[in-house]
């Protein structure tokens, strides 16, 4: 059985399309998800609990220990809001999912940067995780057209939905690999 971290800070749309994108095809691969989140409060763990996966509230500052008492076979950050340090990235491989096409926009409000910037297209990037913000070698990008008149709000919608679709697809497309190579 290969056990998956998702990392996860907010709302945790992603979390979800990830999980129920592999609801039944749980076995095929011999996987298990498990959530990492480091805030309280935080709706994804709502979302966790209605998904039936084991969740786990993890302060940044704890996250080295908890990880070390551990033993997952990929780290997944969907919607993360801290930079990891090397020697949390040292304990796997680690991807992480940016609206943006890398690299241009990196950082926060990637999609607002995009827009106000009077691009033509926006996109959403799936990258391996270095210590740099959004700086990993890049698995997978898709471009949307920002079309005239479009509102911030439009393309966001567009964006996520988007990352739902991609983010499950390189995941699965990794996992394949894996069962080929074997390792992730
Ligand atoms: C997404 O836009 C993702 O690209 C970025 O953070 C957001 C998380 O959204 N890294 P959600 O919590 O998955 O809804």
């Amino acid at each position: 059985m290969k056990k998956i971290l998702i990392f996860a800070s907010g709302s945790g749309s992603n979390f979800q399309a990830i999980v129920e994108h592999f609801q039944d095809k749980l076995s095929k691969y011999n996987i298990e998800f498990e959530l990492l989140c480091n805030k309280k409060d935080a709706f994804v763990f709502e979302r966790a609990k209605k998904l039936n996966v084991k969740s786990h509230f993890v302060p940044f500052s704890e996250t080295k220990a908890f990880l070390e008492s551990k033993k997952y076979d990929l780290y997944i950050l969907a919607g993360y809001m801290r930079v990891l340090p090397q020697e949390v990235l040292d304990f796997g491989t680690f991807i992480n999912i940016h609206p943006s096409l890398l690299p241009k926009f990196k950082g926060l409000n990637a999609i607002e940067q995009a827009y106000n910037a009077g691009e033509k297209e926006a996109g959403v990037t799936v990258h391996y995780v270095n210590h740099l913000i959004d700086s990993g070698e890049i698995l997978e990008q898709q471009s949307v057209e920002i079309k005239e008149g479009m509102s911030l709000e439009e393309l966001e919608s567009e964006i996520h939905k988007i990352e739902h679709e991609i983010y499950p697809r390189v995941i699965e497309k990794l996992l394949c690999k894996e069962l080929i190579n074997g390792n992730v």
